[in-house]
């Protein structure tokens, strides 16, 4: 398939969207169910057996030559973020499925079994549940966070209900990691890395390491216009003092970065002293150290800031994920795979900063990812987030290469 109608497809698979202004698909609602239903009919058309988890995942296999042969995994996720970009996971997907359609066409079966797995909550956009369906898979469903609430109050086990699914029955998502050879997924950049130096793909090194929270402020309500100002426990001034200690601390440099994307006041009313104020605190860097140590300063001084303003500060952690390095091997394999494709000397190698259901895989298997260069500036998480048919074509020729190239002897830390 060319990179003209694997971007069609992305363009249509984003008229499925939880918003008529926007593309957003947030996990198990009727658009994210209608965009399953689409890429299972695509995973059937070209040749897979398809099958949904327990946890809302579509996973389409195609067997290799031997009925008992290994899995070698291809996924990546088809929620996205609010008012975000087409391709973020989307992208990974259809590649797979257009790989193995290239496959069946021409009758081939290769010494593993390929898998195409279509992960449906990694943002966690709609319950604050990160890498919910990879985790899912790797590590068992986690029932802790059946009680989490979207924003209209419906909980995760009633949107796993509406959607078909059973939360008691969440944990088979689990699979047994001894029938998987190992796990790619292709990516866009999500940055401007590749853009910048002309390239069209390259090798993911290593994924950094992350932590969100979600916090509370409880102040005091009060009348705008009666309450003097030394006599004030504002919530959202304190919130705002706290969004501004998060990116001080934050700009330390290096690979360290911050970010508060979601400050909701409670009741919010122009004449009233704001009372609650719920914000989210995202932090990562590409080691343990580093994040642990800004985590711990950030936490201090937001700490102080609640103590001196009199109001109280609250929160939960909602996602936490260590750096993970992609397995010396399969870098080797993808970007051998990409310099039989493109040409031009030896692939360019560079680290993500986003987050990818890669590192949730990496508990079970070895992985390797694939970057696809980002149009518009870079950008991601963001509507005007782009990628070139050309590229799009050249990612799939580079991870069919790196397909039919595959075997799982190739392991050499296992040993086998
Ligand atoms: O936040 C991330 O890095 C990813 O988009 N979930
Ligand atoms: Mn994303
Ligand atoms: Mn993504």
């Amino acid at each position: 398939m060319d990179g003209t109608e694997i971007i069609a497809q992305a363009q249509s698979l984003a008229v499925h969207s939880d918003s008529t202004e926007h593309y957003t698909r947030t996990y198990l609602t009727p658009a994210h169910q209608a965009a399953a239903r689409q890429i299972a009919g695509w995973m059937r058309d070209a040749g897979m057996a398809v099958r949904t988890d327990a946890v809302g995942n579509v996973i389409g296999r195609y067997d290799g030559a031997a009925a008992d042969a290994k899995a070698l995994l291809i996924g990546s996720h088809f929620d996205s973020v609010r008012n975000g970009g087409k391709y973020d996971g989307v992208l990974g997907i259809l590649l797979g499925i257009a790989c193995v359609a290239d496959l069946a066409r021409r009758g081939d079966r290769l010494a593993v079994a390929i898998e195409v797995v279509a992960f449906a909550d990694e943002e966690g956009t709609r319950f604050q549940t990160g890498m919910l369906s990879s985790r899912s898979l790797v590590s068992g469903f986690d029932p802790g966070l059946l009680d989490r609430r979207d924003l209209q109050g419906v909980t995760l086990a009633d949107a796993m209900r509406a959607a078909g699914l059973d939360p008691a029955r969440a944990a088979e998502a689990r699979i047994d990691p001894s029938k998987v050879a190992a796990y790619v997924e292709v990516h866009i950049e999500q940055g401007p890395v590749l853009l910048g130096e002309g390239r069209a793909l390259g090798v993911v090194t290593a994924i950094a390491a992350g932590a969100r929270h979600l916090m509370t402020v409880t102040g005091e309500k009060g009348h705008a216009g009666t309450v003097p100002m030394a006599m004030r426990h504002d919530a959202l001034a304190a919130a705002a003092e706290m969004v501004l200690a998060v990116e001080r601390r934050c700009s330390a440099g290096g690979t360290l970065v911050g970010t508060v994307g979601i400050l909701e006041v409670k009741d919010g009313t122009g004449n009233v002293i704001p009372g609650e104020v719920r914000f989210s605190v995202d932090i990562r860097a590409a080691d343990r150290e580093t994040l642990a140590a800004a985590q711990h300063d950030v936490f201090a001084e937001l700490d102080a800031i609640a103590a001196r303003r009199g109001v109280r500060l609250e929160g939960d952690r909602t996602h936490d994920v260590r750096p993970v390095p992609c397995t010396p091997w399969m870098q080797d394999l993808v970007a051998a795979a990409i310099e039989r494709t493109v040409g031009g000397g030896p692939a360019r190698r560079l680290p993500s900063g986003a987050g990818h259901d890669a590192m949730i895989l990496a508990e079970a298997t070895d992985v390797g990812m694939m970057f696809v260069r980002c149009g518009a500036g870079g950008v991601s998480h963001n509507p005007s987030e782009t990628v070139s048919a050309e590229d799009a074509g050249l990612a799939c020729r580079a991870l069919l290469e790196m397909i039919r190239s595959f075997t799982p002897l190739q392991r050499r830390d296992s040993g086998e």
